[in-house]
């Protein structure tokens, strides 16, 4: 398997006919994790959604590209399909459908028919997953996310993320909700599938987590695109300094929050 490569271009997302992404770029290889950090409502999720295929978001312009494969002609399972995962910031609850079932049909929908993963082997898989992210055996037979406390469904999208083994991962405020103990075995899990067939995308607030993952990139988002990015230290720096020196540097005006420039 070759490393893997997303490439997004100059995209554009619109929600309601109000333009959210506005020339977004972006691009992650194997063996790199690229944080995205931004004020509130600067499009991060929006982003995320947009990628993975979500069919409030209309893209309007600009590309998505896994392998040079067009991600934004794929629908959306055959994004997963072709090794996209999206963690969440709030993960939907699905009732009548146990964790366990979920992820196996997740598994087994990636594969082809009649390569199904054995049940043997799956259960196996999950149970050393659920032993990664000190995870009780129990959350495997509950309803998905169903009363799972908010830091019980982020450690639970990071169980689905080992068992899919996805290319490219968005992980959207997966740190939100965590304990400290929590956040430090959550980034365990991540760091064990750092390696060339993985790259990662990791959307946060805090600098806190990027201490457990160290990141290849930074960027930060505003108003729909990228404005700045750099390397570790300047997570480290917009935790001590806060985000007014970059809309100084840039003469980006303040937006009061849901109040959306028209392009
Ligand atoms: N489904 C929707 N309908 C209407 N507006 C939306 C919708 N989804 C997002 N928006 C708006 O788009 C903007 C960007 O939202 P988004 O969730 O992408 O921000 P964010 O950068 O992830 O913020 P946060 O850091 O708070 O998670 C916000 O102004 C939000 O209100
Ligand atoms: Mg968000």
């Amino acid at each position: 398997m070759s490393a893997p490569n997303l490439k997004i271009e100059n995209l554009h997302v619109e929600i309601d006919g109000t333009e959210i992404i506005k020339g977004f770029n972006l691009e992650i290889n194997g063996g790199e994790i690229h944080a995205i950090m931004g004020p509130n409502g600067t499009g991060k999720s929006t982003l995320a959604s947009a990628i993975m295929g979500h069919p409030k978001y209309e893209i309007t312009k600009g590309s998505v590209h896994l392998d040079g494969k067009d991600v934004l002609e794929m629908e959306v399972d055959e994004r997963a399909q072709a090794g996209l995962f999206l963690a969440m910031q709030y993960p939907s609850e699905i009732s009548g459908v146990t964790n366990a079932d979920f992820m196996r049909s997740a598994i087994n929908a990636k594969r082809e028919e009649g390569n199904e993963i054995s049940l043997m082997k799956f259960i196996r898989k999950m149970e050393e997953k659920m032993e990664t992210l000190e995870m009780d055996q129990a959350f495997s037979q509950r309803y998905l996310n169903e009363g799972f406390s908010g830091g019980e469904k982020k450690r639970n999208e990071i169980l689905q993320l080992l068992m899919m083994e996805p290319k490219i991962a968005v992980l959207d405020e997966i740190d939100s909700g965590l304990d400290i103990d929590a956040l430090k075995v959550v980034s365990t899990g991540i760091n064990d599938l750092r390696g060339p067939e993985f790259g990662g995308l990791i959307i946060t607030h805090y600098q806190r987590l990027l201490n457990y993952i160290t990141p290849d990139k930074v960027h930060v988002m505003m108003q729909g695109r990228i404005v700045k990015s750099g390397d570790a230290e300047l997570a480290k720096r917009l935790e001590t300094e806060g985000y007014e020196w970059i809309k100084e540097e840039l003469g980006i005006e303040d937006e009061r929050v849901g109040q959306q420039q028209q392009a």
